[in-house]
């Protein structure tokens, strides 16, 4: 039985998509809205695509009319931290300002069940190298930080004068692929270290850079939090349904839980993988703070937990790239 539409914006995307597999095995149909500038069509596979920037309200319109729109998840922004330093304008018109346009458009559709992709960037370099809680301070140390926590601000004064509700989700680093292999990562360009090391592996790219060695950490290198993409896909179904439930204002942290060096990921990548990864140390970036890991326990609350491991991280996504390279 169908629960009703539900709008994605950015549902041609890396996440966005395993997001509109997770919706549609809940009986939901995933209206992708997406105007593939960093998205693929044929991920989008579980309901139709408007091929649309979010800011067009006569597409959200029409998008929420024809197909029963009940709620939206928000994905579509723009991600790169080093074009939003070079950058920053391009990241507040994109991520805020029509953020804001397409708040507005839905908001006159009649649209109030709102879930946001925000991130730990928003935190920028906390003080205290423990798991970061949502309470904790929100010092973004980039534009792209600076833009996510601008439009989380938006979307929850927004939200508390209309009656609207939403919610709010700060990924850490997504990684892995779909288990069946039907959906993966394919960003141009690639920043992110599971991708890459994947690549690396297979002799397309140079040897991997391991930006510094020299953290305050177990091994030097820096310390992150990655969580399944799968895993967090079915976080949003969760969260969606406190929504439709009446409740708002959620801010939440999704990570595992648990914090992986660069090292030790190269290590687990190697292990599945039974090859040696070519990588070389390089210096530092700005603005990479030396450990981000997440406190949980909200998301946990909710009776959410990772099913999914760094290794079943690593092995979807080369199975992904393999099954890419072969088509390509
Ligand atoms: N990948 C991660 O580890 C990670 C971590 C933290 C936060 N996030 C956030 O999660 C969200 C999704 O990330 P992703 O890795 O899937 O990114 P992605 O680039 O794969 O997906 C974003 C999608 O939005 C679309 N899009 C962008 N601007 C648009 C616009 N103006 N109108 C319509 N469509 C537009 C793109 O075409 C793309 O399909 C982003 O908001 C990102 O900031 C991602």
């Amino acid at each position: 039985m169908e629960r009703g539409g539900i709008l994605v914006a950015g549902g041609a995307g890396y996440i966005g998509s395993h997001a509109c597999k997770a919706l549609a095995a809940d009986g939901y149909l995933p209206v992708t809205l997406d105007d593939l500038s960093s998205g693929h069509a044929g991920a989008v596979q579980w309901g139709p695509l408007v091929r649309a920037d979010i800011s067009d309200a006569e597409a959200v319109a029409r998008a929420v009319e024809t197909h029963g729109v009940v709620g939206a998840l928000h994905f579509a922004a723009k991600s790169l931290v080093g074009e939003s330093v070079r950058e920053p304008l391009k990241y507040f018109r994109e991520n805020v300002g029509k953020g804001v346009a397409f708040l507005e458009a839905l908001q006159t559709a009649g649209v109030g069940n709102i879930l946001f992709s925000s991130t730990a960037a928003v935190y920028g370099d906390p003080a205290q190298p423990r798991p970061i809680r949502e309470e904790d301070a929100t010092r973004p140390i980039n534009p792209y930080g600076a833009s996510k926590l601008a439009f989380e601000g938006a979307l929850r004064a927004a939200a508390r004068a209309s009656g609207g509700r939403c919610a709010v989700l700060r990924y850490f680093n997504a990684a892995g692929a779909d288990s069946v292999g039907d959906l993966g990562e394919d960003h141009d360009p690639e920043t992110h270290l599971i991708p890459l090391i994947v690549r690396a592996s297979r002799g397309e790219t140079p040897p991997l850079t391991v930006y510094g060695e020299d953290y305050d950490t177990r091994d030097g290198t820096a310390i992150r939090d990655y969580v399944h993409v799968e895993d967090l896909a079915s976080a949003h179904i969760l969260v969606l349904e406190q929504l439709f439930r009446g409740q708002t204002d959620l801010v939440l942290n999704a990570g595992a839980g648990e914090g992986v060096t660069v090292r030790e990921v190269l290590l687990a990548a190697e292990e599945c993988l039974g090859r040696s990864i070519p990588a070389v140390v390089g210096a530092r970036r700005d603005g990479d703070p030396p450990v981000l890991v997440a406190d949980t326990g909200r998301l946990t609350a909710l009776g959410w937990a990772p099913k999914k491991t760094l290794p079943d991280m690593i092995r979807s996504a080369a199975a992904w790239r393999e099954k890419t390279a072969a088509l390509s």
